[in-house]
C-alpha cells in the first residue's frame, strides 16, 4: 500500500510506495533530507512526525531517545508508514525539490552526453604508477 506523505508547513505531498522509507521516498521525489548512516544510527534524519502512523524499525536508542519517541520524531531512514497519510516537519512554507535526478547531461556547447560515471583520460597513460 502506497502512502501520501504530507510535508508541513507547505501542504506538499510525496508518494511513498509500498516498502519504500519515508527518506527515500522523500528523495526521489527531489527533497533533500539531512542524512548520514540511513540505518537509523546518527539522528541526522529525526523529523517530527505530526499526523499518522508509521513503523520505526530497528534503530539505537542513542539515536532516538525514548523522551524523542514520545514527543513525536521520528528518523525517517528507517520510518515506512503504516496509514495512508502521514504529515512531517519538513521545509519551509516553499518547500522547494532540490534534487534534480538527471534524465540526460548536456555540456555548455549543448551537446548531449551519456549519463552516468564519466571516465576521463589519464595524463599518465594506463601504466603509469604514483612514487608516492
Ligand atoms: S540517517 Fe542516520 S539515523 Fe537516519
Amino acid at each position: 500500500m502506497s502512502a501520501t506523505i504530507r510535508l508541513q508547513p507547505s501542504g506538499h505531498e510525496v508518494i511513498c510506495d509500498s516498502g519504500d522509507t519515508v527518506l527515500s521516498a522523500l528523495e526521489k521525489a527531489g527533497y533533500i533530507m539531512p542524512n548520514n548512516c540511513r540505518a537509523g544510527a546518527c539522528g541526522e534524519c529525526k523529523t517530527k512526525v505530526l499526523d499518522g502512523a508509521f513503523d520505526q524499525g530497528m534503530v539505537l536508542d542513542m539515536a532516538l531517545s525514548q523522551e524523542d519517541r514520545a514527543s513525536g520524531y521520528g528518523l525517517m531512514c528507517m520510518a515506512k508508514p503504516l496509514s495512508p497519510s502521514l504529515d512531517i516537519e519538513f521545509g519551509t512554507i516553499d518547500a522547494l525539490q532540490k534534487l534534480f535526478p538527471p534524465t540526460s547531461c548536456s555540456a555548455t556547447s549543448g551537446r548531449a552526453l551519456p549519463c552516468g560515471p564519466i571516465r576521463l583520460p589519464t595524463p599518465l597513460g594506463p601504466t603509469a604508477r604514483s612514487s608516492c
